[in-house]
């Protein structure tokens, strides 16, 4: 917008100006040839956009051009017209300081030597020489530090877009591995219902004792597709700074009810209120929620959820444990894979679920577990900073 109001508006504007004010004054060495080379350039700068593969032929021609029409016209105030035809080249060749500087240098040299051509050389013009080679140089370099900067700014755009990018393939990727194995798990209750409508519209027969298992098996393909549609990846743009303190809070609430109609005992220890993380707040609650369901669930007689919130350096450590029949060893490291699940009723997804969402948030899980004894579940969570 700025550059388009600058090349096509001001600086066609002030070559009709130089041509105007030269004629007026009578300066001009060839009417003719002042207003061809006046228009040309012009022109060029006009059609230029058209063709970009032929930038450096236009900014040659360009700079051929104006020193025609500098030429012709004899008037100094065409070095604004090199400034600004300087400043076009410059944007548009993005090039190092040292290349910059000596653009500017050859440009201003040309005006100069133009400018000798028909001023009489004393030393007032020797001051005005050198004046006007510092403005260049100033130019040049306010507009190296522009280009930068842009240059910067561009960098940082494309590495935000990578990152955005390498993010959303890793998460088509698992949710394609998810939805896969989803698949597999649904196939098995559809198949079992089928067999029973078929039978039951086939042979009339009379599927009502099984109303329970086909229930069941509905009911497994419910839960399956409500914990595979909250696979949605956090949106790192959603994380707000919250204090860890009231998000424990919130899941004791959800989770208390459970608890009591289960006759288990919740216990909430160490609550450091100075704790601040980065998170989506609801995915946190669906981890933790999550969680302790599964502690809840683990614990066949009447036992006790632990939840501790403390800090370790730069991290918040929230602790889960329960006194639960715990994890066999060959168990442990496939709790955190998709649809594994050792309960009849179970989706196997919760868990992995879990650990996308607190990697996604920067954070770690980490197990430990001792059979008829209980298991400890430990989040790590980056401390975000209160400023
Ligand atoms: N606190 C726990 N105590 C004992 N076993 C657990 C605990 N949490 C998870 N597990 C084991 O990990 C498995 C996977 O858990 P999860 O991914 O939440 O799926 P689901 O709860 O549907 O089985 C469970 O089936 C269970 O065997
Ligand atoms: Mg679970």
């Amino acid at each position: 917008m700025f550059f388009r109001l600058m090349y096509h508006v001001v600086l066609p504007l002030y070559v009709g100006f130089i041509l105007l004010s030269t004629i007026s004054l009578g300066k001009d060495l060839n009417h003719v040839l002042l207003i061809i080379a006046g228009v040309t350039f012009i022109g060029s700068i006009l059609i230029e956009p058209k063709f970009p593969r032929y930038l450096a032929l236009f900014s040659t021609l360009q700079v051929t051009l104006l020193v025609f029409l500098h030429w012709f016209s004899q008037l100094n105030w065409c070095y604004s017209l090199y400034i600004i035809l300087l400043s076009k080249l410059l944007f548009q060749h993005t090039l190092k300081v040292m290349k910059a500087t000596f653009l500017g240098f050859v440009v201003i040299t040309l005006y100069t030597m133009i400018r000798l051509s028909y001023t009489p050389s004393h030393l007032s013009s020797f001051f005005a020489i050198a004046s006007d080679f510092l403005t260049s140089l100033a130019v040049v370099l306010i507009i190296q530090y522009i280009v930068e900067m842009e240059q910067q700014k561009n960098r940082l755009k494309e590495e935000k877009l990578r990152d955005e990018m390498r993010f959303e393939n890793e998460k088509m990727k698992l949710l394609g591995e998810l939805a896969a194995g989803l698949a597999h798990e649904i196939r098995n209750p559809l198949a079992i219902i089928q067999g029973f409508l078929q039978h039951s519209k086939t042979r009339s027969f009379n599927i009502e004792p099984w109303y329970e298992l086909i229930y069941g098996e509905v009911e497994r393909m419910n839960s399956l597709t409500v914990e595979f549609l909250q696979f949605a990846k956090p949106n790192p743009s959603a994380f707000d700074l919250i204090q860890v303190h009231h998000c424990l809070e919130k899941v004791r609430l959800l989770t208390e009810t459970k608890s009591i109609h289960l006759g288990h005992r919740m216990i909430y220890t160490e609550f450091n209120e100075n704790l601040f993380c980065r998170m989506d707040l609801d995915k946190m609650l669906q981890v933790l929620v999550n969680m302790i369901n599964n502690a809840l669930e683990a614990m066949d007689n009447k036992g006790t959820v632990t939840v501790k919130l403390s800090k370790d350096t730069q991290d918040a450590v929230i602790e889960i444990q329960d006194t639960g029949r715990g994890i066999h060893d060959k168990d442990l490291q496939d709790i955190f894979h998709p649809f594994f699940t050792t309960k009849t009723n179970g989706t196997g997804l919760g868990l992995s679920i879990c650990q996308k969402i607190v990697q996604d948030h920067g954070g770690t899980i980490q197990v430990k577990s001792k059979l008829q004894q209980g298991t400890t579940f430990t989040i790590r969570l980056p401390l975000g900073d209160v400023a």
